[in-house]
Parts: C-alpha cells; structure tokens; sequence
C-alpha cells in the first residue's frame, strides 16, 4: 500500500440545504454517519494521522468523532472561511514532509480502493497534487477542471467564477485531493479571497502551484458515483439507495437470497451467510448477523440480533435477540433486548419478550408477555399467559423447570419459580412457587346461578333464547319419556 501521512476530512460546512437542527456529517445512511463512512474508507488506508476540521455543530461532531474514531483530531474552524483557510487550520502543527489526501466529510460513496489508486498514482507520478475528477452530464456546482495542453492539470474554477466557456467544461472537481505536503505548505498561505464568495479557496493552490512549475494532475474516475456528495435530502436518499444496492448486490453475489433487493435495506456491519433468503420489506439494522440456512421476512426489522442457523423469522420486529438455530419467530413476534430462544424453540403470534431464555424446544405460541424469565426445555407457555414482572418499583425474575405446562391465561407473578414437569391449571394467577411434578391452581372455584338471566335480564334476547332452550329441553324430556 502506498504510504499516507495525513487525511484531512473538511466537515464545517453549516449544510444549511438539510433544514435539520442534525449537522449534516451526523446525518446517516446504512447505519453509518455519512462522516462515519468517509472515516471508514480513509482508515482502510492506514493513514498516519486523521484531522477533521469542525465547524458548524461542533459540539455534536466532535463527540461523535470521539465514539467512532478515537485517534482522529478535531481541528476547530471558528468561522467559515473556505476549503482553502479549512487547510491552512488543519495543516497546523503538521510535518512539513510527506503525503496528505484531503476529502469532504459529505462524500459516503468514496470507495478505499479509488482513494488508494489516487495516492499509488500520485506517489509513483511524484506529483505535487493529484486531484480526482469525474465527468458529469449536469456538472452544475461543481468547480470545473480547466487542463493544459498535454493533460495536466492548469486550475480549478468555481461555477460562480467560471466563464461561459469554462461552464461548459464536464470534467470536474471531486474534492479529493492528494498533495506532497512540502509543496501544499509552501503556497496555502498565498491564497487570496478574490472570487465570488470572498473566501479562500483550497481549489487556488492548484494555479499557484502551476504557476510556480509543480506538476499537478488530474486523475478521472471511472465510476462517477463514488464522489457524489450530499447537500440535501433528496441527495441524501439517493446515496442511501446507491448504497442499498451495493450492499445487496456484493450479499447476492455471495449467495444469499434477497427476494426484492429494492426493498431490502442492510446496514454495512450487517453479516449474513450464504443460503439465507431474505423475503420482501426486510430491514437488517446494526450488528445483526445471520447464519446459514435461516429466513427473514418478509417485513421483519432486526437490530442487532444474532439469528442462528435453519432458523426462521416471519414478519416480526426484533431487537437486541437471539435467535437459536431451527428457532421459529412470528409472525408478528416482538422480541427485546435479552431475549435468547433457544435451538428448535418458538415465538408465536402476538408475544413479546424480553431479557428471556427460552429454552430447547419450548414454545410460547400465543398472545403472551414474557419478560425477566428463565424457561427450561421443552416447555409450553400457554396462549394469553403473561409473566408479570414489574410491581411498580422493582422488576423481578420468574423461573421455569422443564418440561412445564402453564395453562392458558396463566399470570406468574414474580418472582416466582414452577419446579420441573409442573403445571398451572388455565386462568390461575400463581402467587406462590409450584413444585416440580404439581399442578398449580390459583382462581376461584365457579358458581353457576340458575336463572339469574331469566330474573335479571327479563325479556332481553337472553333470556328469550335461555327460555326457549329450556322449552325444547322439556320438550325434549317428554318425548323421551314417551308422553
Ligand atoms: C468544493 C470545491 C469545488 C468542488 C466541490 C466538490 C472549493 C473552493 N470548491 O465546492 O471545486 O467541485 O467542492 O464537492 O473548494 N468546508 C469547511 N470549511 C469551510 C468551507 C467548506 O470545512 O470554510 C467543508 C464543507 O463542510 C464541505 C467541503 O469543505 O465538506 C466542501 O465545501 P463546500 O462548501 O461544499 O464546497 P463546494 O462549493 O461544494
Ligand atoms: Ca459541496
């Protein structure tokens, strides 16, 4: 790999087209902030030092930088004076020997291996700057590239400083830049705000440098993508859907199955195996990874979930899970954080769960609230059961042996613990541990009023269908009898 001692990440920018109270670098796209992913294509690079100027939000970028990459610096740009007075802050304190890539923070499409091909070309050309470039059909904001005569590179001019000959240049400026440090240190301070913004412009260095008989060159990228930066929302949403189809893309070519990749989104720390099928509508969030064999979806949401091997997860919203091998979720499962179900166990329709192992083969199949709970093997959790958990202060644990059978409806109240091969008779609010092998029952016993309907609800549809059943029953009796 091609040496690199400083990147420089220009992230100052108010990013006023977002309307959004979040800098704009914060703003995310498959999990990652968009400064997040510039940091993770120039890390790849193994570069000596990063340096991110901040500016507008700093408080919030710096902290974030701080949690994502802690060795980068901060560089603190008070005022907005331009990319070029952004440098000049940032080359502050740095060797006067060596090389430095300079990226915006807004570009999440940059690819480590283009930034690496333009530092190998540069070091091996021995240029003073090397500049990557892009043709565009609508080149509109960009500054243009204006070349010499034998290719190189004469200046870069900003579209508001351009002349109607230069506008119509296609050719234009990225904002990555790889420069031989000496050189970049020698002409940043001659920069001048004499353009149409009053700013100074890192972009002026290239026509000092020419000027003075340093070789500067441009450098065109194939894939035009890469550089396209974010300004707005719409922006922001079509670099999410380039990046959508990435992803999918490199998943499918390693032999997972995406039903409908445009509607499949995975974030770039996601790993998934070959042979899982993902179906339709499927979000796979943060540190998800799944194993081979299983199937998500369609319309399932996993945030940092572990989903094992043959396992199934069927239109459910699922957080912080473990999902064991052969285990089959939803549909319409809510699993939370804590919630490991063990191998060939089950979730059903409407549960939830959370901070609870279920154990090998053990079933919650309906309706029911399980959470702060150890559940043996081979257990059945009856529909409509809920582990009840919380007395208004404090949480509490509830323990299950194997092979247990809570009847329907049953309401453990914790903590609580129901001894192997137990049951609970259905409807029962259990207050009091059951041992193993017994049968818990906990309701009252019923009572039938005779003919409450018949006194209380007379002539209501009830009591006319209570008297006619009674009618047919004698009449019923006495043809039995004969009469
Ligand atoms: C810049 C280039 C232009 C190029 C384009 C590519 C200049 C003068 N122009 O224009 O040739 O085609 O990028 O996208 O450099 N920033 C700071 N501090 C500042 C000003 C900017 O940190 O004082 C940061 C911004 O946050 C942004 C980057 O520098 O990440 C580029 O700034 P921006 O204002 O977007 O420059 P453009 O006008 O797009
Ligand atoms: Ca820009």
């Amino acid at each position: 790999m091609s040496r690199l001692d400083y990147v420089i990440v220009l992230a100052a920018g108010e990013g006023t087209r977002m309307k959004s109270t979040t800098p704009k670098v914060l703003h995310a796209i498959a999990g990652q902030s968009l400064l997040g992913h510039v940091l993770t294509a120039v890390e790849a690079l193994a570069p000596a030092e990063v340096r991110v100027v901040v500016g507008a939000g700093r408080s919030l970028v710096t902290e974030h930088l701080e949690e994502i990459s802690p060795t980068a610096i901060a560089v603190v740009q008070e005022h907005r004076g331009g990319t070029g007075h952004a440098v000049q802050l940032a080359l502050a304190g740095t060797e006067v020997k060596g090389t430095v890539l300079i990226v915006a923070g807004d570009t999440p499409l940059l690819s480590s291996a283009t930034l690496s091909q333009l530092i190998a070309a540069h070091n091996e050309g021995g240029f003073s700057a090397t500049v990557l470039t892009a043709e565009l059909p609508d080149p509109t904001g960009y500054g243009r590239i204006v070349r010499t005569d034998n290719g190189d590179l004469l200046k870069i001019v900003e579209e508001r400083d351009a002349d109607e000959f230069e506008r119509a240049i296609e050719e234009i400026n990225s904002g990555v830049y790889v420069f031989d440090l000496s050189k970049l240190h020698r002409v940043i301070n001659q920069l001048t705000d004499d353009n149409a913004q009053g700013e100074l412009y890192l972009t002026q260095v290239i026509e000092i440098m020419q000027a003075e008989g340093d070789r500067v060159v441009p450098i065109l990228t194939p894939d035009a993508v890469e550089i396209l930066g974010i300004n707005d929302r719409v922006q922001l949403a079509e670099c999410a859907a380039i990046m959508r189809d990435q992803i999918n893309d490199s998943f499918m070519r390693a032999g997972v199955t995406l039903v409908d990749p445009t509607t499949t989104w995975i974030d770039t720390k996601v790993k998934i195996a070959a042979d899982v099928t993902i179906f339709p509508g499927t979000a796979l969030f943060g540190s998800t990874a799944i194993s081979e064999g299983a199937t998500v979806g369609p319309r399932t949401t996993l945030i940092d979930c572990e989903v094992l091997a043959n396992a199934t997860v069927l239109e459910s919203y699922c957080i912080g899970a473990t999902i064991g091998e052969g285990a089959s979720v939803g549909p319409f499962t809510y699993l939370r954080p804590g919630a490991v179900l063990g191998t060939k166990s089950r979730t059903g329709a409407f549960v939830e769960m959370k901070n609870a192992t279920l154990g090998e083969g053990s079933k919650v199949p309906h309706l029911s609230y399980v959470g702060d709970a150890t559940i043996g093997v081979g257990t059945n959790i009856g529909a409509a059961t809920v582990f009840v958990n919380y007395d208004g202060e404090a949480k509490h644990h509830t323990e299950i042996g194997d092979h247990v059978r809570i009847g329907s409806d049953t309401m453990l109240i914790a903590p609580i613990s129901i001894g192997d091969g137990a049951y609970t008779a259905a409807g029962s609010v259990i207050t009091e541990n059951v041992p193993a092998g017994a049968i818990g029952v906990g309701r009252a016993r019923q009572r039938n009023v005779l003919g409450w309907v018949l006194r209380k609800r007379k002539g209501s549809p009830s009591a006319i269908s209570a008297v006619a059943a009674e009618a047919a029953q004698a009449a019923d009796a006495s043809s039995e009898k004969g009469i």
